[in-house]
């Protein structure tokens, strides 16, 4: 590995947590986020959620961080370096195969985000009266909507090829924060809707009646899933983390940033669905049903009922388009290195290899919405927990405590108290797999 070109490092401290922040929010906290809070039953869904945040969530990515810039390798080169000659490089290896499987279906709402882009600047969205046929026009659409998975692939490789920093940390630093600012404005927009206040109930206030068994596991892997951990994403991009970098602080503010912006998806899209409804009945039952169109179906009633529709769906589309491309780099990025480190195969050969393996199956996604549903929960709802479950015993049993310590403290330069540390490691060591394999499971049983 000696031979290969020195790793690149993030160049700004905003670059690290833009970067990482950039990774974790996209698709899984504006489109995934709201159809499974819909689907698990509303405030309680989100408790947990944050609950998972919290106990699991902050401590894994801070482990996933460490274990990346303590081996500065790709997430099974990791393994192998911090733990020679054992099986844990398998653990890397899920976490690629899991990156695979995510972009599997991702792409395809990546693909979707650019329908829609398009769709809102041509004037086609402000003169839909349906928008539930609308979408399901599209999802009927297969060399529509393959066509626009394999540019968005494309997009990423271009993305993937012009380097770490360029690329990554320079888009991210500029977009997050506007499309922040845009959901802002739509979440004032939908509140002010009348009849708004029952979506803010249902998003906020805890009703029993619409809980499923099934909520911890669908909230743990929503979790997993909209904070990028589980599957070595973060391994990477700790791996460019310089000796600086605090990793305890980014990982908060990672998720504290994550969190915000799942929650504002949920106070756009569930008051507005609310107050568009005609039949309010029904309303929990259509949400359900919304599924994966919820956001394409809902947001683009509330665009119509502004002024200047086109424009704020034009832009709102396309910073989505953005966030979910700071995402799918990522998670293109992982495999790639991988595959370029470990087979040393050169880093153009392995990306194109990569998108090919990921445009299959996205054309099968499109095909089958069983596939898709398929790829979805399993990587969400099993392949990432999984995957945490052995980072957990991973940095909480197996690491050498001192490295860990040196690791979070930037070898000293950084005062936590002993309490914190062991506190750390007590969720690692205990609360984190435990709580894992308690959610399996009861989520299997239900
Ligand atoms: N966190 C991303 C999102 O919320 C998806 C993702 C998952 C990216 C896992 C990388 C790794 O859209």
């Amino acid at each position: 590995m000696e031979n290969l070109k020195k790793r690149a490092t993030f160049a700004s401290k905003i670059g690290v947590v833009a970067a990482a922040a950039g990774s974790a929010i996209g698709l899984g906290n504006i489109w995934r986020f709201p159809s499974q809070t819909a689907d698990s039953g509303g405030a309680i869904f989100i408790l947990v959620y944050i609950g998972c945040i919290l106990f699991f969530g902050i401590p894994l990515m801070v482990s996933e961080f460490l274990v990346g810039r303590a081996s500065r390798a790709n997430t099974a080169g990791a393994y192998h370096k911090l733990a020679p000659g054992t099986q844990w490089k398998w653990v890397g290896r899920l976490g690629v195969l899991t990156g695979f499987v995510i972009m599997g279906f991702y792409m395809v709402v990546c693909g979707w985000t650019l329908v829609y882009f398009f769709q809102s600047l041509s004037g086609h969205l402000s003169g839909v009266t349906d928008f539930t046929a609308n979408f399901t026009a599209l999802q009927d659409n297969h060399v529509k909507q393959i066509g626009w998975m394999i540019v968005f692939t494309f997009l990423t490789t271009f993305f993937i090829l012009s380097g770490v920093k360029k690329g990554i940390e320079r888009s991210a630093k500029i977009l997050m924060p506007l499309l922040f600012l845009l959901l802002v404005i739509l979440a004032i927009r939908a509140i002010t809707l009348d009849g708004a206040v029952e979506g803010l109930n249902f998003l906020f206030k805890p009703d029993l009646a619409h809980v499923k068994p099934t909520v911890f596991l669908d909230a743990m892997g929503q979790s997993f899933f909209s904070l990028s951990i589980g599957m070595g994403c973060m391994v990477t991009y700790g791996s460019y983390f310089n000796d600086k970098t605090p990793l305890v602080k980014t990982s908060v503010q990672v998720s504290v940033l994550d969190t915000l912006v799942a929650v504002l998806a949920g106070m756009v899209i569930f008051p507005a669905a609310f107050a568009l409804t005609a039949n309010h009945g029904t309303i929990v039952d259509s949400l359900v049903a919304g599924g994966p169109g919820l956001l394409f179906i809902t947001l683009p009633e509330l665009f119509n009922q502004m002024p200047g529709s086109m424009i704020w769906s034009a832009l709102f589309f396309c910073l989505l388009a953005l966030a979910a491309l700071t995402s799918t780099i990522s998670l293109m990025e992982v495999v790639t290195v991988y595959i370029h480190e470990e087979y040393r195969i050169p880093r153009r050969s392995s990306t194109l290899l990569v998108a090919v393996g990921v445009i299959v199956l996205g054309v099968i996604s499109s095909f089958s919405p069983s596939f898709f549903n398929f790829l979805d929960v399993s990587s969400a709802k099993f392949m990432l927990p999984i995957g945490g479950f052995f980072i957990s015993l991973f940095v909480g049993w197996r690491l050498d405590r001192q490295l860990v310590y040196a690791q979070l403290t930037n070898e000293g330069a950084l005062k936590f108290g002993v309490g914190f540390l062991k506190t750390y490691i007590f969720l690692l060591r205990y609360v984190a797999p435990i709580a894992i394999l308690a959610i399996f499971i009861y989520g299997l049983a239900a």
